[in-house]
């Protein structure tokens, strides 16, 4: 397999892209499903995609990989508590977070960040890998980052 470099290098590379395909395009959709589509494309990751908030419950909106349980309640699964705590989730190992919700067996490792204005979660971006802790805080910082472009362009 031809190496795509580190994980610094791959976000280094990944996220000017993303930058420049949501500057100046405020439909919501699309931008989320380019962020998707980008970051599974550069990382190769198992299910990469976006929960809306709608009402009280999250429910599937763009996504990259297999299907997915349409919708999660606040507090359940690793989503809805990233939601209730509005903080950013890493889980090294699914079937050892409490509540897990398993759209798939092969899900194995997670991060969660969530997508925050005026101070309400109105998203989180799901990451999952079918390999056992494959998040850290490096994905952290860089995905913070990039759901940070969609909060100030298209929700401001
Ligand atoms: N595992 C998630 C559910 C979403 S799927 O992984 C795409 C959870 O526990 O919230």
């Amino acid at each position: 397999m031809i190496s795509k470099g580190t994980k610094q290098e791959q976000y280094a590379s990944v996220l000017p892209q993303i930058r420049a395909l949501i500057e100046g395009e405020p439909d919501l959709v699309a931008n989320l499903a380019n962020i998707a589509a980008a970051l599974k494309e550069q990382f190769g990751w198992f299910w990469v995609g976006f929960y809306l908030v709608k009402s009280d419950e999250l429910v599937l909106g763009p996504f990259q990989g297999p299907v997915a349980c349409t919708r999660i309640r606040k507090g359940r699964g690793v989503c809805g508590t990233a939601w209730a705590q509005a903080a950013t989730l890493v889980v090294p190992d699914v079937e050892k977070f409490p509540g897990h919700i398993a759209c798939s067996s092969l899900s194995r490792s997670e991060i969660v960040v969530p997508l925050i204005s005026k101070g309400e979660v109105w998203a989180v971006l799901d990451v999952d890998s079918d390999q056992y802790d494959q998040f850290d805080e490096t994905d952290k910082e860089c995905l913070e980052q990039i759901v940070g472009l969609v909060e100030s362009g298209v929700r401001s």
